[in-house]
């Protein structure tokens, strides 16, 4: 009986999401300038494309926080232990392939479970079973859940902490950023922590490159929601005409990504017709850029205060713990 019933919420879960990922599509291409949400990349095979950028020398942001993150871990460890919380629950928010867990699990003996949020289903399932496989004694629970929404967690007695790395949060406006905050806020719990890597503000030609690479691996990337387009919505996007174009704009402090089209086209996608003049782009990503005083500020206003920063080489990246503590209650914010 149960297992029917859980087959039956994935069942429903699945049509939900194809039916949003419909409805999405649709709206976002009616708008003027057309757009799309960047968590539609992450099927399977854009999870794998995400995965290869990170392999390139041009992408700082993966490389400078793995290697910032194992000090990071060593002074948690000491954190912890001097606020006497004993064991912890962490809470992964985008884990991708569940890299960037492994310094704090390397260093942190406390951490008792994990649960690991990813709407990129297949891959995260198989993240979680090669994580089991390495770290025997740990409890990994996936959940294949868009992380904007508040999310039914059950309690655990033990210390929670969020963790969010890749500077996710940059691809989500101000304002969506606020309410992601506010959501995890409500899913973690009063006095919750939550470690997040954010991405700083720095020369545009480092900012160029890192989403402009000469192998063309983040353009397949970008084009990947096209491919999508066309084997779950039945569309005839040919990839050969639309073009990556990525650039920073300095005005909102965000690098930009598009899909250009290089010529004047008609695209048909579940019955309907777009039509695209010659120039015209598909906004398919933001990655905002945050001083770290400018991203404390946002944090505070959804009630998380900043209790430690962590700085790259050359400020090239940013992580942070919070706490949150919702305004009724005290806390020491040092
Ligand atoms: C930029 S990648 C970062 C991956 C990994 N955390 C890292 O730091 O290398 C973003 C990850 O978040 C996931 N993601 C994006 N939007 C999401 C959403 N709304 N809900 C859940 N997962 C999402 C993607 O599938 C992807 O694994």
């Amino acid at each position: 009986m149960t297992i029917a019933l859980a087959t039956q919420d994935t069942e429903q879960a699945t049509s939900e999401h194809d039916r949003s990922f419909r409805e999405d599509v649709l709206r976002g291409l009616a708008l003027r300038p057309k757009q799309l949400a960047p968590k539609y990349f992450y099927d399977e095979r854009g999870s794998q494309l995400f995965d290869d950028i990170c392999a390139l020398d041009e992408y700082y942001p993966y490389h400078v926080e793995l290697e910032l993150l194992p000090t990071v871990a060593a002074d948690l460890s000491r954190f912890f232990r001097a606020e006497k919380n004993d064991e912890l629950s962490i809470v992964e928010f985008g884990a991708g392939s569940l890299r960037k867990i492994t310094p704090l699990l390397n260093n942190i003996d406390t951490v008792k479970n994990l649960t690991a949020i990813d709407i990129s289903e297949e891959h995260l399932l198989n993240s979680c079973a090669e994580l089991r496989r390495r770290y025997s004694g740990l409890d990994v629970t996936p959940l294949a859940q868009d992380f904007t929404l508040p999310l039914p967690l059950s309690q655990t007695g033990l210390t929670r902490m969020g963790f969010f790395p890749g500077s996710t949060i940059g691809n989500l406006h101000r304002q969506q950023a606020l309410e992601f905050l506010h959501n995890a806020g409500q899913t973690l719990g009063s006095g919750a922590y939550l470690l997040i890597g954010v991405d700083t503000k720095k020369p545009e030609h480092i900012l160029h490159q890192a989403y402009n690479d000469p192998r063309g691996v983040t353009a397949n990337f970008n084009k990947n929601i096209l491919t999508r387009i066309n084997r779950e919505l039945d569309g005839d996007f040919d990839l050969m005409h639309f073009g990556h174009h990525a650039f920073y704009n300095k005005e909102h402090g965000r690098i930009e990504m598009h899909l250009r089209s290089l010529r004047a086209q008609r695209v048909q996608i579940a019955a309907r017709e777009f039509y695209f003049a010659k120039g015209e782009s598909i906004h398919t990503e933001n990655s905002y850029k945050y001083h770290p005083s400018e991203f404390a500020t946002l944090a505070r206003k959804a009630h998380w205060h900043t209790r430690r920063l962590w700085m790259a080489p050359d400020d090239l990246f940013a992580i942070s713990l919070l706490q949150y503590k919702p305004a009724t209650t005290k806390i020491d914010d040092r």
